[in-house]
């Protein structure tokens, strides 16, 4: 700072020489041309009067230009920041101006914050716009289905037995629906949670213990064995939404491992976590799919999964956020699935 306000000072007395002497030139070209003889003193108070002229003239006609230049940037300015207000987030203001070039100044600054607003509210519009579009297709499905049946349903000749048939279709149909919007409000609610979680202290191996014994109609259903291995551990949490973390998890377990499969429930100790870990002998999924698992609605194979929704784990994911901890998934396609949460142990 202090050596570009030195250079200033250089360029301004290498100016006020130059004006000096052209005014010291034109006063004495004038005494001659007018055949005037000044005095020293007459034509050194002229010369000070034309350099103060001369001087104030170019301060004059530089600030006006440069004002002209800044007067297009608040413009531009001004323009843009009224379309992103309308929602147009692909405006960006582009300038060619000297003050740009040197992106320290205050304008610069000010200019690359409001370009880069635009670009992040541009993301969020086609985050949404993905979601908004994501919940019709997910409605959409099942809303087709119900109209099909509903309209087969209409035919006073059907049999009893299609008529039951139909009717249960209906019935599975319309729970999704209704599974699905209460994960949508679920999820929506957890995101918009500003306050951390009001947390107790439970104990998880008889949470979990509960759990597994709340799915045995599913798992023995497939003849799946479940094995637990957990010592008595406490954690500080949400009972409620770890809860749904390990419901959520375990259900895909079940969901994505064939007849006669193991699924195995561990709980670890490590110095600052508890460690719980969900390990199937499923279907397994690819590298590229174990990437997207936690985006909202991502089913990794459509056809092998009727009825889900693909908001469990971006739930799961959330709630384990919301304790501090991390959820991380290990796959083999084919071969099986692990799930691994980890959560702060109690002090
Ligand atoms: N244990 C698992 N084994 C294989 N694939 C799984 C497993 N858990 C989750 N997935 C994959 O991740 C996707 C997303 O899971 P999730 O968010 O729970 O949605 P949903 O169960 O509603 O389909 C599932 O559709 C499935 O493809
Ligand atoms: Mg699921």
């Amino acid at each position: 700072m202090r050596v570009r306000r030195f250079g200033a000072s250089i360029i301004g007395l290498v100016c006020a020489s130059i004006f000096w002497l052209l005014a010291n030139v034109i006063v004495s070209q004038l005494g001659e041309w007018l055949s005037i003889s000044m005095n020293k003193y007459v034509e050194q108070i002229g010369s000070l009067w034309l350099m103060f002229l001369l001087m104030g003239l170019t301060i004059f006609i530089i600030s006006r230009s440069a004002r002209h230049e800044q007067l297009k940037i608040w413009n531009q300015m001004s323009d843009t920041i009224k379309r992103i207000a309308a929602g147009d987030f692909s405006a960006k203001i582009q300038s060619d101006s000297k003050d740009m070039k040197n992106s320290r100044h205050p304008v610069t600054k000010l200019v690359n914050q409001i370009n880069h607003l635009a670009v992040e509210l541009n993301e969020m519009e086609k985050i949404k716009q993905e979601f908004i579009s994501n919940v019709s297709h997910e409605f959409q499905t099942p809303l087709t289905s119900l109209k099909g049946f509903a309209h087969l349903l209409k035919n006073p000749d059907i049999s009893e037995e299609n008529r039951i048939y139909y009717l249960s279709i209906i019935e599975a149909e319309t729970m999704r629906l209704s599974k699905m919007s209460e994960n949508l409000l679920k999820l929506t609610a957890l995101e918009q949670q500003v306050e951390p979680i009001e947390k107790a202290r439970f104990s998880l191996d008889k949470q979990l213990r509960r759990i597994i014994l709340l799915c045995e109609p599913h798992w023995t259903e497939k003849n799946i064995e479940i094995d637990l291995d957990t010592s008595p551990v406490n954690i500080d949490g949400d009972e409620g939404l770890l809860n749904q973390v390990w419901t959520n998890i375990i259900h895909n377990a079940i969901k994505f491992t064939k007849e006669g499969g193991v699924i195995a429930v561990q709980v670890k100790q490590a110095p600052a976590h508890v460690i719980v870990e969900i390990k199937d002998d499923g279907i397994g999924m690819t590298e590229d799919q174990v990437q997207r698992v936690f985006e909202r609605f991502y089913k990794a194979d459509k056809s092998r999964n009727a009825g889900g929704s693909g908001l469990g784990l971006s739930i799961v994911q959330k709630i384990i956020e919301l304790h501090e901890g991390q959820v991380e998934v290990e796959s083999d396609y084919g071969k099986g699935t692990l799930f691994r949460v980890k959560l702060p142990k109690v002090d």
